[in-house]
C-alpha cells in the first residue's frame, strides 16, 4: 500500500512537464502524509471534501484552483499568455497590450474571492488538500501540439492541410474522440485551409478575444483553444476575418488529456485514486 505526502503527489505533476515549482494557480491548502486512498476531481469544494471523509479517504486533489493561494496567485499564471503570444509571433508590445488587460481583470476578481472557503473547511476536516492545474495543462497542450502535427504531416504530402483536418488530429486523442462534447470550429469553417496553426492552452484559461485577434494579425490562421466565452467567439466572428478560424476542443475533455496520464501516475506509485466531478 501506498503511503505518499502531499509534496510527493505535487512533485508528481511537476515531473510530467519538467517544473521545478508549483505554479501560482496550484497549492497545498492542507499539507498530509501517508496518503493511500485519494479523491480527485475536477472541481472540488466544501461537499466533495466532506464526501471524501464519508468515504474513508485520506486527501482531496482537485483540477482547478479552490482557494488560498491558487486564488490570490492566478492572475501569475496569465502572464504565459504573453510568452504564447509571443511564439506565435506576435510581437512582445502587442503581446502585452493584449493579455495586460486580463491580467489586471483577474487581480481584481482574485481580490474579491473568499479565498479561504474551501480550505477552511479541509482544515476543520484535518482532510489533506491541495490542486494541480497549470503543470497538468502544459502536459495536455504538449499532446494536443504532438496530434495535429503529426497528423497534418500526414496530410500535407498529397494536398493543403483543411480547418478539418485540425479537428481530425485532435480526435486521434482518446480523451477528446470518447469525449461527450463535440470539438467545434466556433469561428471560420471546418473546410477552410488550416494555415498556420497555434494550440492555446495550459496558459490559466483560454486566450479569449483579444489573444486570437492578435494571433491572426501576426499569421496565425488557426487559433485552437479548449473553451471560449460565447461573446469572445461572436467578437471574432464579427471581425469577419477570411480564412481565420479558431477551434474549440472542449474544456473537460480537454483538461482529463493531463488529468489521466496524472492519475496513471500516481496508481503507479500505489495510490487509489477514486475519480468523480468529470474523471
Ligand atoms: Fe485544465
Ligand atoms: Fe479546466
Amino acid at each position: 500500500m501506498a503511503s505518499l505526502t502531499t509534496t510527493d503527489l505535487t512533485r508528481v505533476a511537476l515531473d510530467l512537464v519538467g517544473m521545478d515549482e508549483l505554479p501560482g494557480d496550484s497549492a497545498v491548502y492542507v499539507e498530509g502524509t501517508g496518503l493511500s486512498r485519494v479523491m480527485m476531481g475536477i472541481d472540488i469544494a466544501a461537499a466533495e471534501l466532506m464526501l471524501a471523509r464519508q468515504l474513508g479517504l485520506d486527501g482531496v486533489i482537485a483540477h482547478h484552483p479552490a482557494g488560498g493561494d491558487a486564488h490570490l496567485h492566478y492572475p501569475r499564471v496569465l502572464t504565459t499568455q504573453i510568452d504564447f503570444l509571443i511564439n506565435a509571433g506576435v510581437p512582445a508590445d502587442v503581446a502585452e497590450e493584449a493579455i495586460r488587460p486580463k491580467i489586471r481583470g483577474a487581480e481584481l476578481t482574485a481580490q474579491t474571492r473568499n479565498f479561504d472557503h474551501v480550505p477552511s473547511v479541509a482544515r476543520l476536516l484535518g482532510m489533506p488538500f491541495l490542486n494541480v492545474h497549470l503543470p497538468l495543462d502544459e502536459y495536455g497542450r504538449r499532446v494536443m501540439v504532438a496530434a495535429v502535427d503529426e497528423h497534418l504531416g500526414t496530410v500535407r504530402p498529397n494536398r493543403e492541410p483543411l480547418v478539418r483536418d485540425v479537428v481530425a488530429g485532435l480526435m486521434t486523442i482518446p480523451e477528446l474522440r470518447d469525449a461527450r462534447t463535440d470539438i467545434k470550429v466556433a469561428v471560420g469553417e471546418a473546410d477552410s485551409p488550416a494555415g498556420q496553426v497555434f494550440v492555446f492552452h495550459g496558459a490559466g484559461t483560454n486566450g479569449g478575444f483579444a489573444a486570437a485577434r492578435a494571433m491572426w494579425d501576426a499569421g496565425i490562421d488557426t487559433v485552437v483553444y479548449i473553451h471560449i466565452a460565447p461573446p469572445d467567439a461572436d467578437q471574432l466572428r464579427a471581425l469577419n476575418r477570411a480564412g481565420k478560424n479558431v477551434v474549440i476542443s472542449g474544456h473537460i475533455s480537454s483538461d482529463m488529456i493531463g488529468i489521466n496520464r496524472y492519475v496513471a501516475d500516481l496508481e503507479q506509485r500505489g495510490l487509489e485514486v477514486v475519480r468523480m466531478s468529470g474523471l
